[in-house]
């Protein structure tokens, strides 16, 4: 059964959205739910991204720059939300006043990258009280089997992905936070009433869990919440450039290892120059056999518009330092602006970020009360 969503979003809309791959949104339609009454409600779109620092290529490509795309192409009855998940990065431990400069950083990137605040409401999780309730109220419906399945607790946790609940490291080790971080993430989503949520590949389990928790919801108490569909991104997994078959991540040691929005144009090109790639010194797109040199041509291929099989053949007669030395080119040419912007940003003197994160805070809290009043009334509460 659809979404409410998705039945007013147009098939060419969605096709710009997932460049071409329309069966990637469908996929989440295949997944049953419970049909919603809010049938003639707008699209809604919500998404989110933790305060870990600058943000790095593979955020930027797989989220950042299709929420741009959806502020600029998405029909003008569309709603958008884009929030700075600071409560999320709690869950792993943080020095408060390094999270309160990559909170500022965080949310200085999303207006560089383009996010308009005229257009779209850029705001702080925790400036959000709804977000909180609403994660307690699901939490009262969540399944711990299904959480307990889910990856990233074991991943964050360096556990093995078989292990158990009932497994002595995982008691040790797991925090009642982190297992209901997908919890907390159904929150953000379900209180914004979300029919679209652009993401990456690695948050599909979460969009998923998301889908069920509120057709749980919904199957308990009556039909309240629409289950939001993801819209994966052209770029679905950005890989290192240290260890190209982990994706791009800020937690590999290897500062190398990704691309950060603000880098200059030198240690672009000195990351990508000192990108792992294999003895063979031709150019081919062979993404099991050959990751390293694959990666760099999907990241061009995600600039140039070209297949990574053209682009494989251009470059075949040259060498793969040629490939290296204009992917670092075509990065820090499209980076540029976005590094200006945020530096400007970051260095103004006024409280422009404060004030936009106020207002954002305060156009999404009305946005979250309007369901939480509906859900209040029919919990009896
Ligand atoms: P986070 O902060 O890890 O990542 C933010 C976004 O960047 C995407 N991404 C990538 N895409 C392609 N290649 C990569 N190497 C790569 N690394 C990251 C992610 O898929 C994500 O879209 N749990 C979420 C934050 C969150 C959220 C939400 C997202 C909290 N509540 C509600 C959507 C809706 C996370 O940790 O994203």
């Amino acid at each position: 059964m659809e979404s409410p969503g998705s039945s007013t979003l147009t098939h060419s809309f969605v096709r710009s959205l997932t460049g071409g791959d329309t069966k990637e949104v469908r996929r989440w339609n295949s997944v049953p739910a419970a049909k919603a009454t809010s049938s003639a409600n707008p699209q809604i779109i919500f998404s989110g991204i933790q305060p870990t620092g600058v943000p790095h290529l593979g955020n930027y490509l797989g989220a950042l720059r299709e929420w741009v795309r959806l502020q600029d192409t998405a029909p003008k009855d569309t709603r958008m939300f884009f929030s700075i998940v600071d409560l999320h990065a709690l869950t792993v431990p943080q020095e408060a006043r390094q999270l309160k400069t990559w909170r500022r950083e965080g949310f200085a990137t999303l207006l560089a990258v383009g996010l308009d605040p005229s257009r779209a409401t850029v705001f702080h999780q925790s400036a959000v009280h709804a977000h909180t309730e609403l994660f307690w109220i699901l939490s009262t419906v969540a399944s711990m089997g299904y959480l307990s399945r889910m990856t990233q607790w074991k991943s964050k946790l360096d556990l093995p992905e078989d292990i158990s609940l009932e497994d002595s490291a995982a008691r040790a080790k797991l925090r009642l936070g982190l297992f209901s971080y997908p919890v907390l993430q159904a929150a953000d989503i379900l209180v914004h009433r979300a029919t679209h949520v652009p993401v990456g590949e690695d948050q599909r389990q979460h969009l998923e869990f998301s889908r069920y928790t509120a057709n749980s919801f919904n199957h308990l108490y009556g039909n309240i919440f629409p289950a939001p569909e993801a819209i994966i991104s052209p770029a679905k997994r950005v890989m290192s450039l240290k260890e190209p078959t982990l994706k791009m991540s800020k937690s590999h040691t290897d500062k190398r290892s990704r691309i950060l929005l603000t880098d200059s144009s030198e240690d672009i090109h000195k990351k990508v120059k000192s990108a792992l790639t294999d003895s063979d010194a031709s150019v081919s797109y062979d993404p099991v056999h050959r990751p390293g040199v694959s990666n760099l041509l999907e990241i061009l291929s995600h600039f140039d518009g070209r297949s990574c099989e053209d682009l494989a053949a251009e470059y075949k007669s040259s060498s793969l330092q040629s490939l290296k030395g204009h992917l670092g080119s075509q990065i820090s040419l499209h980076l540029q602006p976005i590094r200006e912007r945020y530096l400007s940003l970051i260095a103004d003197k006024t409280n422009y970020l404060d004030v936009v994160a106020e207002e954002g805070a305060r156009t999404a809290s009305a946005n979250a009360d309007v369901t939480m009043r509906r859900v209040r009334e029919t919990l009896g509460l």
